[in-house]
């Protein structure tokens, strides 16, 4: 069997074994690749000389390639650089360690443009280099957008300039929840080591992983969550609220009610500052303003809020959310970026901006909005949380369920407007590499064939056995995959005596009580 993921449009076994090494030498087009890809191409061990032509054919579609082997050599074309990145990527998987593979000929382009992955550094940091293996494992598997989840209520995670507060009190918290247990009395367990000093990217580390991540195909949208979700500025200047009252950077996790004051210009005009600086950081024409959860109830009783309500002659407090993200996207426009955001901000789409992107993560109202969005020919990323939010227990969401995912899923025939799919990493309850590794990986194989491969060749049983020929390959990079009867989200085996009920809840008691369990329990199999 032919083991790639994710699954190509059509690949056939030609006869015949082919060197693929240090030793294959690259001619013809797409040279800017060359230097990355040396560094990927597996070690000499008895492989001889032979040669890679890239051809570039505009016919093949978009991030498509075509590979030929003939006598040794081999070819790939494509059309743009993508293309032909994309077509090593399907040797190295061929390869799986190995100097040579198995002659064989692929037709292939993928089925959405936008095949994403989102990490929050801002509740947990990620080193650049675990993030730059997370960039390694995405470009293998063919997905090109790493959503950089930066700010937080609990941690400011990118150096600013103009604000360094940001970054010397903003990364800070005194303590961390370590779970949900608890939670609604106060009473959640918690570590009171204090958290994140120094734990933020310099500038300098954002322009190494953005070119890093360009190198391997992938470009980076930076998000910067706001008005919502931002109680790490207002910790360092609380003018930026409505009430102006001091408070510190959050240690709790949730929906906050502290958020910006948009009845106040000081805070467009610190958000314009921060852009300025950030987007000569991010070249991809794409900048996430977050726009989730922002709940009004400071705003209804603001004087700053009202009185800018009446001035600008808005419907409500929502209305005046999208004033905000309308002045912040026509800002972004004029930087030459599209304003990407959570779909909450489709709660004000009467003054909208079309052309803002909304990330559908929840269905609200029936999803009626979002989907007169579509039919409008408004552009949407799917993430929808039941699917492919990757911080649940495998219990709760097995990867079936995340591999299934798709347009349908939410009731979308027609996906002419679905620019792709995206699963995001929460990292409130996720504090080391270990449970990083153990969470974000076996999904992250599924999503990049739930982004890439047609409806029509996808099969969960076929795509199981593909996901572990690749068990080795994350055990040598040191980030093993679950044991499948994890990821199958099976913990019936373990639990015999338990009632449905029972084994309900101690599901979800895998999500909210004990981030660990799962990993506890992989490592007694
Ligand atoms: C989200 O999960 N609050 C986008
Ligand atoms: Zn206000």
């Amino acid at each position: 069997m032919i083991q790639l993921i994710p699954k190509p449009v059509c690949a056939k076994q030609e006869e015949g074994i082919v060197s693929f090494s240090k030793k294959t030498q690259m001619h013809g087009a797409f040279n800017g690749l060359y230097k990355v890809l040396s560094t990927m191409l597996p070690d000499a061990k008895t492989a001889g000389e032979n040669a890679l032509t890239f051809v570039q054919d505009a016919e093949i579609p978009a991030e498509g390639y075509r590979i030929a082997c003939e006598n040794g050599d081999i070819t790939i074309t494509a059309s743009d650089e993508s293309g032909a990145f994309y077509g090593v990527m399907t040797l190295l998987q061929l390869c799986a360690g190995r100097d040579h593979f198995e002659a064989i000929s692929v037709e292939d382009a993928p089925r959405y443009h936008h095949r994403g992955f989102m990490l929050d550094c801002a509740r947990h940091f990620w080193s650049v280099e675990k993030i730059k293996q997370i960039l390694d494992v995405m470009a293998l598997l063919k997905m090109n957008i790493f959503h950089w989840h930066l700010t937080d209520d609990q941690g400011w995670r990118v150096e600013i300039k103009k604000y360094p507060l940001l970054t010397e009190k903003g990364a800070i918290r005194k303590s961390t929840a370590l779970s949900l247990t608890g939670y609604d009395k106060h009473q959640e367990p918690r570590d009171y080591t204090e958290y994140g000093r120094g734990l933020f990217y310099t500038q300098e580390q954002v322009r190494e992983v953005v070119a890093y991540a360009k190198e391997r195909q992938i470009n980076i949208i930076p998000e910067v969550d706001m008005p919502g979700h931002f109680v790490a500025v207002i910790a360092c200047y609380p003018e930026i609220s409505c009430t102006g009252e001091p408070t510190e950077v959050c240690d709790r996790w949730g929906v906050m009610e502290n958020i910006a004051c948009c009845g106040k210009e000081d805070v467009y005009n610190f958000v314009r500052d921060v852009l300025d600086e950030l987007c000569e950081l991010f070249p991809y024409p794409y900048f996430h303003i977050g726009g989730d959860e922002v709940p009004k109830d400071h705003w209804k009783t603001c004087p700053n809020c009202q009185a800018k309500i009446k001035e600008l002659g808005l419907k409500d407090e929502e209305a005046l959310q999208g004033h905000f993200n309308n002045v912040i996207a026509s800002y972004l426009k004029s930087k030459g970026k599209n304003t990407v955001g959570w779909n909450e901000i489709l709660k004000a789409t009467e003054n909208l901006d079309h052309n803002i992107i909304p990330q559908w993560w929840i269905p609200l109202d029936d999803s009626v909005r979002e989907k007169k969005w579509l039919a409008e020919g408004g552009k949407i990323i799917l993430s929808i949380l039941p699917y492919v939010y990757m911080d649940h227990a495998y219990a709760m969401r097995p990867l079936e369920k995340t591999y299934g995912f798709g347009p349908k899923s939410v009731g979308v025939e027609d996906d002419t407007n679905v620019l792709g799919i995206e699963a995001p990493q929460w990292t409130e309850y996720i504090r080391d590499e270990e449970k990083l590794n153990f969470n974000t990986f076996a999904r992250v194989i599924a999503i990049a064939e739930a982004g890439w491969t047609l409806e029509e060749n996808k099969d969960y049983t076929n795509f199981e056995s593909r996901l572990e020929a690749m068990r080795d390959y994350f055990a040598s990079i040191g980030a093993p995959l679950p044991p499948m009867w994890i990821y199958r989200g099976d913990t019936i085996g373990e639990t015999p005596d338990l009632n449905e009920e029972e084994r309900v809840k101690k599901a979800y008691g895998v999500w909210a009580n004990d981030p660990y369990f799962e990993l506890k329990l992989s490592k007694k199999n």
